[in-house]
């Protein structure tokens, strides 16, 4: 078996979807709800009436924030566990259809389906996110448009992380073994034996990739803590010394 693939990945999601998404509020945690959020809404722009795709859902919440913007919401994901806390959390009445699938084929919707796919925080965990990419040309309507959110290659590598004094105090964020493509295991705050798995490639691999799917690529934004978020939330202060976050937004062509 190899142990670094999707699957694998999966297996860990299931195991630690209640745990990780226990503290999800409507906006999801407070790295989405301070910097994910705002910066896809702005991506996203109005959503009236628009057919959207919410490409790896987890438990949902970006699911339920688009519907009540106005779209009509479908969503899939690959983990059985996450699924169950999607259906168990939204309302039959905002009318979300939750699929099981694996973005690196999904069998069960035609060509030229969605005229918005947003993915968020999933991409990176895909073996093979080369082919999950080209899948989202394939589902977008001409014109369509395809956004995603990652753990910014730049800055989360093997080996990245703050480095501390002796105090404890950081001092400044390290990046290390940038061009060491593959798979990384991320710690979980609240279990010591296990971890996340997923891969990194560098920021060319990305844009590469999404060239190569024949998507054009529209823009990278890198989101940070808004004056407002900063005065609600003071110790995202820190996040002005370094991004975690990288969004692409990208279109078909029409
Ligand atoms: C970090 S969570 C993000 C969930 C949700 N988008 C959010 O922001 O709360 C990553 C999600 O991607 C899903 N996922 C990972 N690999 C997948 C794949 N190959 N196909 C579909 N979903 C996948 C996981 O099951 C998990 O729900």
């Amino acid at each position: 078996m190899n142990k670094w693939d999707t699957e694998e990945a999966i297996r860990r999601w299931d195991m630690h979807a209640e745990n990780f998404t226990a503290k999800y509020t409507e906006e999801g945690d407070r790295s989405r709800e301070v910097l994910l959020n705002p910066a896809l809404q702005a991506c996203m722009g109005p959503l009236g009436g628009k057919k959207v795709l919410d490409a790896g859902c987890g438990e949902g919440y970006l699911s339920r924030k688009m519907v009540k913007a106005g779209a009509s919401v479908e969503a899939v994901d690959y983990s059985i566990e996450m699924l169950r806390l999607a259906k168990e959390r939204t309302s039959s009445a905002l009318g979300i259809t939750y699929h099981h699938g694996n973005l690196e084929k999904l069998e069960m919707f035609g060509d030229q389906s969605f005229d918005l796919i947003v993915s968020n925080m999933v991409i990176q965990d895909l073996a093979q996110y080369e082919q999950a990419i080209a899948e989202m040309q394939r589902l977008l309507v001409p014109g369509g448009r395809f956004i995603f959110s990652i753990l910014h290659p730049c800055f989360q590598t093997p080996q990245s992380g703050w480095v501390k004094d002796e105090t404890g105090k950081k001092l400044y964020w390290k990046v290390d073994q940038y061009f060491n493509e593959g798979p990384l295991e991320q710690a979980i705050p609240y279990d010591q034996e296990e971890k996340f798995l997923y891969f990194h490639r560098t920021l060319g691999s990305y844009v590469q990739t999404i060239i190569e799917a024949g998507l054009l690529l529209e823009g990278m934004i890198e989101p940070k803590p808004s004056a407002e978020m900063l005065e609600k939330y003071p110790h995202f202060h820190e996040d002005l010394n370094v991004t975690h976050f990288l969004i692409f937004t990208t279109r078909r062509s029409g």
